[in-house]
């Protein structure tokens, strides 16, 4: 069973992803209307990940007998002056949630919880992935500079990007 507490940052946790979803959902649409087609499908897969993190929480609340409450979620912005900028706030973003994935797994230790240590585990290990695969767009961004046409082999490149939800335990 899951204490009130933890329960409460679990669903925090819920709220997190699913606006990561909709942030990079709207980067996507940025991509799209700005003539980047594989930046906007790097950043749909990268929406459909966060939102299979949302669904993975909503799983556990349950199967640890706590009780899943939707929040509202917050409008994403819409415009970014570049695509460095875009990835920069990924990367930022990305650093946020690592904090909160850390600072719930703090409380899940302290609680001697250890069914949820062991579960936040995989959001740990997930955390280091997901900030090393933007690091690596972002470098390349760098190098390329204003060469546009380096950045549209790049963005064939991202458009490789595909989905995959891991395989159930
Ligand atoms: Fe669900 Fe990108 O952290």
């Amino acid at each position: 069973m899951l204490s009130k507490k933890m329960e409460k940052a679990l669903n925090e946790q819920i709220n997190a992803e699913f606006y990561s979803s909709y942030l990079y959902l709207a980067m996507s649409a940025h991509f799209e209307t700005g003539g980047l087609p594989g930046c906007a499908r790097w950043m749909q897969a990268q929406a459909q990940e966060e939102w299979f993190h949302g669904m993975k929480i909503y799983g556990f609340v349950h199967e640890r007998g706590g009780r899943v409450g939707l929040k509202a979620i917050a409008a994403p912005p819409a415009d970014w002056a570049s695509t460095v900028e875009v990835f920069e706030q990924v990367r930022e973003h990305e650093r946020k949630v690592t904090g909160l994935i850390n600072s719930l797994l703090s409380l899940a230790l302290k609680e001697n919880d250890h069914a949820t240590s062991i579960f936040l585990q995989w959001f740990v290990s997930e955390q280091v992935e997901e900030e090393a695969s933007v690091d690596a767009v972002l470098s390349k961004l760098k190098l390329i500079g204003k060469e546009n046409s380096s950045l549209f082999a790049l963005d064939g490149e991202l458009g490789q990007r595909v989905f995959t939800p891991p395989p159930a335990k």
